[in-house]
């Protein structure tokens, strides 16, 4: 059915097309409107506004559904592996058996860094946060394959860029744990698949063997998957604009990694195990907590609870608030903060000022107790989430440039001084 949409200002009518996506979702396509009108929308944090259209990620916030290229993530999460959802997530599809070799066999191959890297890697001081330092060495790559800073390289060579960055990323972020410890570098071994591989590279000595616990290498695989992509949010967004300049592949990665920084996004699972530690020091006074997050006048907010997009539950935290159980069991973890966790979930899934605005724990709520039962430090925390959204970051930049897309520019609306007359400073 053709829809299209009115709209009338100063008492002229306009009218445009009404587009729908695959699951009826409608958007008005205004990209005539300000060419027809001379006026622009004015949407500040994007709450309204479709960047793009994209084949990737489903996601219904009202329903609590996610699906990578159709498929659900409980399923994913259950019966797939990182590797196999990164394929599916780049190339559009389940890999054959053939094509999942070739893949895993080219990431294998390229695990390993430059050693100028670990040049640039110790010119970091010790206390340097491991997001920065990420950041920062997959922007080095520029450096070290120029030819990758062409974006319209061969489909052969984008895939060179894309095993590369995807192959080295575990390699740079436990070599930023090392640094950090003051630890001797633990190079890949590549008889290893990823996940157990990265575990090695982390928490291996030179003094004693190190073996690879094949429940914490399952939780953390299944970590990585509920991570790898979800549309159109603040880092996705980013590398898909910083990749509209035509900037490289890993340009545009090391920007999306400094977008997940922050603690309203990627950085808020670091956040929720500190708060959780507060108030276990403060003596677990869940009420106390809560009366702060609902106080206006306190800049408190109850970290790993809310989204953007899901409003009635996010399928991943619900997942994952099983796996805490699953892993602390399995692995015979106590951590205090797991009650205290369940604890302010369910004072706020019954009160009024969580219910009212649609407050509910997010992927980053029980995110943090399953990296720490795992023996990932605080710190590395919002890492690992980089490691799992890698390969949305690389979809999505690759959709963006095979469809095309122009260069992402926004506009706004003034607020400032009309135009005045410059004052020397004598004059002033
Ligand atoms: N604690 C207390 N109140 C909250 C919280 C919270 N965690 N989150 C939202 N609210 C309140 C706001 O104060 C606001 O109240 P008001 O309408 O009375 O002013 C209302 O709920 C709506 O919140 P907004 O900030 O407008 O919602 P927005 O969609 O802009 O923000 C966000 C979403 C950033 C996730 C927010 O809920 C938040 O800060 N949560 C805590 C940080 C967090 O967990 N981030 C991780 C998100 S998931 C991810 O990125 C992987």
């Amino acid at each position: 059915m053709v829809k299209s949409a009115q709209i009338t200002i100063d008492g002229k009518t306009f009218e445009f097309p009404v587009v729908e996506g695959t699951e009826h979702e409608l958007a008005i396509d205004i990209g005539k409107l300000r060419a027809q009108t001379g006026v622009i929308t004015l949407d500040p944090g994007f709450k309204n506004t479709g960047s793009t259209s994209s084949a990737i990620t489903f996601l219904n916030g009202e329903e609590g559904i996610l699906r990578y290229r159709g498929y659900s993530i409980e399923d994913l999460a259950e019966k797939s592996t990182f590797l196999e959802v990164a394929y599916l997530l780049i190339y559009g599809e389940l890999p054959s058996k053939s094509e999942f070799d070739k893949f895993k066999e080219d990431i294998k191959y390229h695990t390993l860094v430059h050693e100028d890297i670990k040049t640039i890697l110790t010119g970091f001081p010790s206390n340097a946060h491991p997001m920065g330092v990420l950041s920062s060495l997959v922007t080095s790559l520029t450096a070290f394959y120029p030819e990758s800073l062409d974006p319209n390289r061969s489909r052969e060579g984008v895939d060179l860029s894309i095993a590369r960055i995807i192959a080295k990323l575990p390699t740079f972020a436990a070599w930023s744990y090392k640094n950090q410890k003051g630890q001797p570098v633990v190079y890949p071994r590549n008889e290893l698949e990823y996940v157990p591989n990265f575990l090695r590279m982390m928490f291996a000595l030179p003094t004693e063997d190190y073996e690879v616990n094949p429940v914490v290498a399952r939780a953390l695989d299944q970590l990585l998957i509920l991570h790898a992509d979800h549309e159109q949010n603040c880092s996705t967004s980013t590398v898909r604009i910083v990749g509209s300049s035509q900037a490289s592949l890993f340009a545009s990665i090391s920007a999306g990694i400094n977008a997940l920084w922050g603690p309203l996004h990627g950085g808020a699972n670091q956040a929720v195990i500190e708060m959780l530690e507060n108030i276990r020091k403060d003596g677990g006074d869940t009420k106390k907590w809560m009366d702060k997050a609902k106080d206006k006048n306190d800049p408190f907010r109850l970290m790993g609870f809310g989204h953007r997009v899901y409003k009635n539950f996010d399928p991943r935290a619900r997942i994952l608030k099983k796996a805490a159980d699953d892993v602390l069991e399995s692995l015979g973890v106590v951590d205090p903060v797991l009650d205290i966790a369940k604890g302010l979930e369910e004072v706020a899934l019954s009160d009024e000022y969580f219910i009212e605005r649609k407050l509910y724990p997010n992927v980053d709520f029980y995110s943090g107790i399953i990296y720490r039962a795992l023996g990932i430090p605080v710190d590395m925390f919002t890492v690992m989430f980089a490691l799992g959204r890698l390969p949305g970051w690389i979809a999505q930049w690759k959709e963006m440039r095979e469809s095309g897309e122009p260069i992402g520019r926004p506009r706004q609306v003034y607020i400032g001084h009309p135009a005045r007359d410059y004052t020397p400073i004598d004059k002033r």
